[in-house]
């Protein structure tokens, strides 16, 4: 991950940056199929403490890594929900029929052992993102009940931190399903 990262600072269109990921030309992954689950207060990126944050919408964002998915023929959803049984709801809606999820808590992050149980119970592997480094802010940002059952954690890296989630759910996928 770490040489990803360093690639991707020299790399204007963070799209271009390479896991070595079979050529798009080659139709490997035509029925993957990825969620982006968005937490409570995501929906006001870009207004919401954007020197935390950043200054994207999340339309911006998810717009974004629509066009990165499908260059990879990958199918992206997209939810969002500040209701936290709703986000389970979207989970639980993801079995059986969905590859791997992305997965931003936001504050249920630190509270949520009930999202936490929704992604046990699917068994759907997935990457938590967070937009701010949530280990250089409050003690109560420190703890995740999701990290230790995640694929992996990406923190602090504003919304490119979603697209290298992105890029690596398609490198796993495409390397444990063959599509
Ligand atoms: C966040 C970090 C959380 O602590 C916070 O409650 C959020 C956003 C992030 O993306 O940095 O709402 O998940």
């Amino acid at each position: 991950m770490i040489e990803v990262f360093r690639k991707a600072s020299k790399a204007n269109n963070f799209s271009e940056v390479s896991l070595n990921l079979p050529d798009n030309g080659s139709n490997m992954s035509n029925n993957l199929k990825i969620l982006l689950l968005n937490g409570p207060n995501l929906n006001l990126l870009g207004k919401r403490e954007p020197e935390t944050y950043g200054y994207q919408t999340l339309s911006d964002i998810v717009e974004h890594l629509t066009n990165v998915a499908n260059q990879h023929d990958v199918e992206l959803c997209h939810e969002q929900s500040n209701a936290e049984h709703e986000l389970i709801n979207h989970i639980h809606a993801a079995m059986g029929n969905t590859d791997f999820i992305i997965i931003n808590p936001a504050a249920y992050t630190h509270t949520s052992v009930a999202i936490r149980d929704a992604l046990l119970g699917v068994s759907t592997p997935f990457i938590e993102v967070h937009l701010s480094n949530v280990h250089a802010r409050e003690q109560f940002r420190h703890h995740s009940y999701l990290s230790d059952i995640a694929k992996g954690v990406i923190c602090g890296l504003g919304a490119d931190g979603y697209e290298f989630a992105l890029l690596s759910a398609v490198k796993q996928l495409k390397q444990t399903t063959n599509k």
